[in-house]
C-alpha cells in the first residue's frame, strides 16, 4: 500500500534521509524505530506530504506523493490521520470541538446529526464519552492522547500515522494506548506506521519493523526475529551485549522462535543426556503476546557434539559462540 523507492531529503548540506526502501502492506501495523536525529519524523512528513523529497518515490495505493500537485495532495492527507507526542489539541475548543476540526477545515458542518454521531461514536471508540465538553487542561496525558486519536479518524483515513505518540506518557498509560492503536488497526482495519525510539512500543504492537539510522534503514523484518537472533549490526543497534561468559568450557547460545517446539527441551536435554550445564545469559520477551528469545548455556568440552546434534533433532536453533 505505501511503498517507499529509494527515498533521499536534504535540508541544505545535511543528508537526511540516504535512500530509504521501505514498503508497508494494506492493514499492517509497521514500526519505525531509531534514535533522535535519524530522521523518522522527516520521514513520516514525507510520507504525508509535508515535506518532499529530493529524489527517489513514495507512493501510497499506487499513487505518487507528490509535493507540486496541492490539489491531489490534499486529497491523498485525507486518508492519512496523523498523531504527534505532544498531542497538539486546541486549548481553548472542548474535546468535541477538537476532534471536530479536520470536519471544519474540509468546510463541512460539525453539529449536523450525522456529525454527532461520527464524533461520539469515535468519543466512544477511544473511551472519552463522558468527556465530551470537558477541556484539555482538565485532561491527563492518556485521554489528550486519546482525544488527538480520535481526531486523527474523523474523516475515516485508510491511514494512521504516529510520531513518538507514546514517548510522552509513562508506561501503564503508553500500554493502553498501544492497545488502542491494535484494536484500530484490528476493527477498523487501519494501516498504522508507528515511528518511535521506544523498543517496548515494537515490540508490543508491530508485526514488521524497519530500524533506521543516520537516515538509512538497517535491517528490516518481523520484531522478534530482529530482537530475538540479532545480526552484530542489529546488536549494535540494540546496544545489547552477552559477553561476561564463562572462558572456560564451551557457550552455545539457544534461540526460541515461532518455530521452536513446546517441549522443555533443556531439561529433556539435560535428562537424557545426562549432563550438567550452568546457564549464562537469557532474555525472554513477549511480542505481541507470543513469548521468545534466547538462552546462552555453558558446556563441557567432551559434550559438545552431543548437545549440538541433540538440540538439531529437536529442532532448536543453536550457535557455538
Ligand atoms: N526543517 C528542518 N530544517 C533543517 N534540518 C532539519 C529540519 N527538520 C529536521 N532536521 C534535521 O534532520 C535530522 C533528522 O531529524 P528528524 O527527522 O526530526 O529525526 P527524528 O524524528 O528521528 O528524531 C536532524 O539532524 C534534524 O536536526
Ligand atoms: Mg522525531
Amino acid at each position: 500500500m505505501i511503498v517507499l523507492n529509494d527515498v533521499k531529503k536534504n535540508f541544505g548540506e545535511l543528508e537526511v534521509l540516504k535512500g530509504i526502501s521501505i514498503e508497508i502492506r494494506d492493514h499492517e501495523i509497521y514500526g519505525i524505530i531509531g534514535q533522535s536525529g535519524a530522521g523518522k519524523s522527516t520521514l513520516l512528513r514525507c510520507i504525508n506530504g509535508l515535506e518532499s523529497y529530493q529524489s527517489g518515490s513514495i507512493t501510497v495505493d499506487g499513487e505518487k506523493i507528490d509535493i507540486s500537485n496541492p490539489k491531489k495532495l490534499r486529497l491523498q492527507q485525507k486518508n492519512m490521520g496523523m498523531i504527534f507526542q505532544n498531542f497538539n489539541l486546541l486549548t481553548r475548543l472542548d474535546v468535541y470541538d477538537n476532534v471536530a476540526l479536520p470536519l471544519k477545515f474540509w468546510g463541512m458542518k460539525t453539529k449536523t446529526a450525522q456529525a454527532r454521531e461520527k464524533i461520539n461514536g469515535l468519543l466512544k471508540l477511544v473511551g472519552l464519552e463522558d468527556k465530551v465538553h470537558a477541556r484539555p487542561a482538565e485532561l491527563s496525558g492518556g485521554q489528550k492522547q486519546r482525544v488527538a486519536i480520535a481526531r486523527a479518524l474523523v474523516l475515516d483515513p485508510k491511514i494512521l500515522l504516529c510520531d513518538e505518540a507514546t514517548s510522552a506518557l509513562d508506561p501503564g498509560i503508553t500500554r493502553e494506548i498501544l492497545a488502542l492503536l491494535q484494536k484500530i488497526n484490528r476493527e477498523m482495519g487501519i494501516t498504522i506506521i508507528v515511528v518511535t525510539h521506544q523498543m517496548e512500543v515494537v515490540k508490543q504492537i508491530c508485526e514488521r519493523v524497519a530500524f533506521i539510522k543516520d537516515g538509512t534503514v538497517i535491517a528490516e523484518g518481523k520484531p522478534e526475529d530482529l530482537f530475538v537472533r540479532p545480526s552484530k549490526e542489529v546488536k549494535a543497534f540494540l546496544q545489547e551485549e552477552s559477553d561476561h561468559l564463562p572462558s572456560e568450557g564451551v557457550n552455545i547460545q539457544l534461540f526460541f522462535t515461532e518455530e521452536s517446539s513446546d517441549e522443555p527441551v533443556i531439561t529433556m536435554m539435560a535428562r537424557e543426556l545426562g549432563i550438567d550445564f550452568s546457564i549464562c545469559w537469557g532474555k525472554l520477551e513477549d511480542f505481541r503476546s507470543n513469548v521468545f528469545g534466547s538462552l546462552v548455556i555453558n558446556i563441557r568440552n567432551e559434550d559438545q557434539e552431543r548437545v549440538l546434534s541433540y538440540l538439531k533433532d529437536k529442532k532448536v536453533i543453536a550457535e557455538v559462540l
